[in-house]
């Protein structure tokens, strides 16, 4: 029924990406469920990735009969239909096991329904683990979110996915800000004096678009500024691999203008792995280990960020 999935307060929508395949979104988002259920949050953990799903396995679930699929394939109406429970109090579960080949990249109606749905479940807390790569599916779902979380690995080839991630997320805010504020002929006579202009970043086209039109700049400023990513720097094997998460941090306010707060390192620990054979959440199978711990005090902090949102 409609009315049973909607309520009074609504549900603040937290969402895990990162760019880069295997470096811990679905470890991190399903061990963080479990961490704020357990501390009485009503918590839906959505598996995003609709290519390669496979939240269900590590909460310790049988593939669902019910998935994200059948919304796609119009079996299901409702988000609210396909949510199964995990049998951990207070967790529930949308999978997106049953993948169509083409279901990568939905049709936008349906997107845009599903992104609405996520934020009228009956739920304190919903918890999108993304999928890897830029698509537009995974950017919308990231922006769409109370809370984008991007989670990095000290490996090259993650930081980079993950710069590319915030950029293919950042111009797209970008892009519909700029259609919103009515500058779209602005900002062409702006790129067209960037090299003359030195205009290097997208912080500098914003400034350059405020000195040409003082409204339509401050308007997207203040969606840009809006945009405030948070950092996990995972599978740490050296102390000093934690300044990677400040680096970032700076580079995103330099290049972008975008305050990203790094939330914490999470050390390798190879329980992770073991209780994934074992199918089960970290946090259960392995409750004082450094991962565990690591997740409860991610959890804790994101908790007090959340409260503040409360307020907003
Ligand atoms: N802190 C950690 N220490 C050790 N191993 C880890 C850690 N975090 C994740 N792993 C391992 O890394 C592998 C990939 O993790 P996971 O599946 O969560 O990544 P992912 O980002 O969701 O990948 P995909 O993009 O393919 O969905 C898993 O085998 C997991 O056990
Ligand atoms: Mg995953």
């Amino acid at each position: 029924m409609e009315s049973a999935v909607l309520k009074r307060r609504p549900s603040r929508v937290w969402a895990v990406g990162g760019g880069k395949g295997g470096v811990g979104k679905s470890a991190i988002s399903s061990n963080l469920g479990v961490a704020l259920a357990r501390r009485g949050y009503r918590t839906v953990l959505v598996d995003a990735d609709l290519g390669g799903a496979n939240l269900h396995t590590m909460v310790g679930v049988p593939a669902p009969s019910r998935s994200l699929t059948e919304l796609f394939t119009r079996a299901a109406g409702n988000l609210s239909e396909v949510i199964v429970p995990t049998g951990i109090p207070n967790l529930d579960l949308i999978s997106g096991a049953h993948a169509l080949l083409d279901m990568a990249n939905p049709k936008h109606l349906q997107k845009q329904k599903i992104i609405r749905q996520l934020f009228t479940l009956d739920a304190d807390i919903v918890l999108l683990d993304l999928s890897a790569g830029t698509s537009f599916t995974t950017i919308d779902f990231f922006l769409a979110a109370h809370e984008p979380i991007v989670v990095v690995i000290p490996t090259p080839t993650s930081i980079e996915n993950a710069y590319h991630f915030l950029k293919a997320a950042f111009y797209r805010r970008l892009k519909g800000a700029i259609v919103r504020s009515g500058a779209g002929p602005l900002v062409d006579v702006a790129l067209e004096q960037k090299l003359a202009r030195g205009i290097r970043s997208p912080r500098e086209l914003i400034r350059h678009i405020t000195e040409l039109d003082a409204v339509a700049g401050a308007a997207i400023a203040g969606e840009m500024t809006r945009l405030r990513p948070k950092l996990i720097v995972n599978q740490i094997r050296r102390q000093e691999e934690l300044t990677l998460g400040e680096q970032m941090a700076d580079a995103c306010r330099d290049f972008f203008g975008v305050e990203m707060n790094f939330l914490g390192g999470i050390h390798n620990d190879d329980r992770v792995v073991y209780s994934i054979q074992l199918k089960r959440p970290a946090l259960e199978a392995y409750p004082h280990s450094p991962f565990a711990m690591a997740i409860e005090g991610l959890a804790l902090r994101l908790l007090a960020q959340h409260k503040e949102g409360d307020n907003e």
